[in-house]
């Protein structure tokens, strides 16, 4: 390919030496439909594009750029036999694209000139045709037609959109702005040198009647009849014998694209008309507007529907973020139901900050409701399976509906794929466990203690008998029992709660609660009554009096199960022993004794034996007496010492985390649990 390069390039040059001598006589018209580079000389900025465009100058400031045909040709002589010598006719397709529409400057000028060399200092904004100095002198001798751009003063410019002939000077002999005339519509009309659209300049000297014509016209016009200028001109007085013809373009501190298409021109006879439709296209100002439009275009729709698309799948993600489960029979429960959207935002997206704690179940988180500004307590229990969903979430329900101050109220649920979101009142000083077994600061008086138990009394009490239904709450123990802001104790964690019709009993196959609260009977037949209910009561009481867990490892055996080490005190003569040291002896006498003696009392083993809700209620408000205790040591509790240290030993190294682990449940939260 190189080698082929060469060797065309070779032949050309070949061509041009031996054709030289022949050059005036037969190279007196050419027609160039786009340039090559061996057609013409360069100077300065111009240069050819592949594509065949030449550009005199690029938009930068202060540029000169000459293009001039290769050979000089010959004028201004008699002895060469042409009768007319002087006469030329040219027609070229130029095209001027502004930096920055509507400036642009300076222009382009068809020149005839002696050399194709201009002195370098020739000032741009005299179309790099000259500097001011030698501006109008004879000894310059030459022609150009100005397409000008700009309105320079220094040359009388009459506009900055004008067409002119300077001979010898830039002040042009005559000029005048650019206009066509349009044959059909009779009239001169005007045209915008700066357009960047490409226009036809045609240039026809007669020798003979001593005319010079100037005409200018868009590509997408024949030429017009009538020329924009027309002077009488000898040229014998300026052009020299041997002269280049060519182009001179140049900016200033306002800068165009300057591009000549296509040029034609004849030295003996009428040029021939360039076919625009042959001819290179330059990169029009339009052009690369609309470009820019379009890319303006093709970016805000790419970032439209870049936002369409994000929108979208925020939108999707949302969604899926706020996917609820919602089936039909559920409908009934609409005012209960919770949108999983303002449960998100309510606990601001189940963040670590707002965990309250965390349990077998599941995690408690603390939330606000943003629509009414209500804490509230959101438990996230995890379930795998819809079934028994339909009876749970309709024991929710029931629960829902249960209404007592002494109840942590459950405002509703939300349901989603594999959990369950329960919603209930916040409670701000958390559970009492955290009370009794917290330190010093958090440590309760009796006179609160002895309201918390009352109150939970009369919690469970409502629930086994003020409602139209018997609710087991089956776990009772201090880390179900909530407090309020005024200690105020309430039962929660209906989790372990069965409803059942009054006077049936629920019949389980499992155990459910918690160890060290569960009855005797509860762990043998797995049957869950209010007796069973009023026996974990009962080590509640304990719980709260002695300051200590119902099976607890201590330094005596005979200390690790609480009921027994009561019973011990008690059968001592001396129940008050048992009390919560922290109390330091503050505590009401009697109410002590009371709480100590029932607590025992309903740790009966034989259930009929345990007082029901009501009496105990009765009991705590004085209302009723305490019936003498039996004295066999054997009837209350229900494990012997042996059984309790298997049952730590067995619960410590399964959960390594002491007595307060549940042990498995028929519930149907089962499958969270
Ligand atoms: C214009 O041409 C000059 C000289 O060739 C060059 O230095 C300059 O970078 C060009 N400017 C642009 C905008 O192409
Ligand atoms: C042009 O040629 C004529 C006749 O030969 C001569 O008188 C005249 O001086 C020439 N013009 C110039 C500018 O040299």
């Amino acid at each position: 390919m190189a080698t082929g390069l060469t060797s065309l390039h070779f032949l050309i040059t070949l061509y041009f030496i031996l054709k030289v001598p022949l050059m005036f006589a037969q190279d007196d018209h050419f027609i160039y439909n786009g340039f090559h580079q061996d057609n013409l000389l360069l100077d300065g900025t111009a240069r050819i594009h592949p594509d065949g465009l030449l550009q005199l100058t690029n938009n930068s400031q202060q540029q000169v750029g000459h293009a001039f045909f290769r050979l000089p040709l010959k004028f201004n002589t008699s002895s060469s036999g042409l009768t007319q010598a002087l006469s030329f006719s040219t027609n070229f397709v130029f095209a001027i694209v502004p930096q920055t529409p509507p400036i642009g400057g300076h222009g382009i000028a068809f020149t005839i000139s002696p050399s194709w060399k201009i002195p370098n200092d020739s000032y741009s904004n005299y179309l790099g045709l000259l500097n001011p100095s030698d501006d109008g002198l004879s000894k310059n001798h030459f022609l150009a037609i100005e397409l000008d751009t700009t309105k320079g003063p220094e040359v009388q410019d009459k506009d900055d959109n004008h067409v002119g002939i300077d001979v010898n000077s830039l002040k042009s002999i005559e000029s005048a702005t650019a206009t066509y005339f349009s044959d059909q519509e009779g009239k001169n009309i005007s045209v915008e040198l700066l357009s960047g659209n490409p226009m036809h300049l045609w240039i026809d000297y007669n020798e003979t009647e001593k005319l010079l014509n100037v005409t200018l016209s868009p590509t997408d016009i024949q030429k017009p009849n009538r020329p924009l200028l027309s002077t009488r001109i000898d040229l014998s007085q300026y052009l020299l014998k041997s002269m280049y013809v060519g182009f001179s373009a140049a900016t200033s501190a306002v800068a165009s694209d300057h591009y000549i298409l296509g040029w034609s021109f004849n030295k003996s006879g009428q040029a021939q008309s360039l076919d625009v439709s042959k001819l290179p296209q330059p990169p029009r100002q339009r052009k690369s507007k609309d470009r820019q439009g379009q890319i303006i275009m093709i970016l805000i729709i790419a970032v439209v529907i870049v936002l369409i698309l994000v929108t979208a799948a925020i939108f999707v993600l949302r969604r899926k973020k706020y996917a609820e489960i919602l089936e039909d029979w559920e409908s009934e429960y609409g005012p209960h139901r919770f949108s999983y959207k303002n449960i998100y935002k309510a606990t601001k997206g189940f963040s670590d900050k707002e965990l309250l704690g965390e349990g077998g179940f599941g995690k408690v988180y603390k939330g606000t409701l943003h629509s009414s500004n209500t804490q509230i307590a959101v438990k996230k229990v995890s379930h795998d399976s819809k079934q028994g969903m339909k009876e749970f979430v309709a024991e929710i329900i029931s629960m829902g509906r249960l209404r007592h101050r002494n109840l942590v109220q459950l405002l509703g649920y939300c349901r989603r794929k594999g959990e369950l979101l329960l919603v209930y009142d916040y409670m701000p000083n958390g559970s009492l466990e955290k009370f009794l077994y917290g330190n010093e600061r958090t440590n309760l008086n009796w006179l609160q203690r002895f309201r918390i138990l009352k109150g939970v009394a009369s919690g469970l009490l409502y629930l086994h008998e003020e409602w139209e239904q018997v609710v087991l709450h089956r776990d009772i123990k201090s880390s179900n029992v909530l407090l309020d802001a005024e200690l105020n104790g309430k039962l929660g964690d209906f989790g372990l709660a069965r409803l059942c019709e009054h006077g049936a009993i629920l019949e389980t196959t499992r155990v459910a609660g918690t160890v060290g609260y569960l009855a005797p009977e509860l762990t043998k037949t797995g049957r869950a009554t209010t007796y069973t209910d009023v026996f974990a009561f009962g080590a509640f009481m304990l719980e709260v009096a002695c300051g200590r867990k119902p099976i607890e490892i201590r330094g005596l055996p005979e200390e690790v199960i609480l009921v027994d080490w009561v019973f011990g005190c008690w059968r001592k003569g001396a129940i008050l022993d048992a009390s919560d040291p922290k109390l330091e002896g503050n505590y009401v006498v009697k109410e002590m004794e009371l709480v100590l003696k029932l607590g025992l009392l309903c740790s009966h083993s034989t259930p009929a034996v345990r007082p029901s809700m009501r009496e105990v209620m009765q009991l705590l408000d004085g209302d009723a007496d305490l019936q003498e205790l039996p004295h066999e040591s054997t009837i209350f509790g229900n494990f012997t010492n042996v059984e309790a240290s298997e049952i730590l030993l067995s619960i410590n190294s399964s959960f390594d985390k002491g007595l307060t682990a549940s042990s498995s449940t028929d519930s149907v939260l089962d499958s969270g649990r």
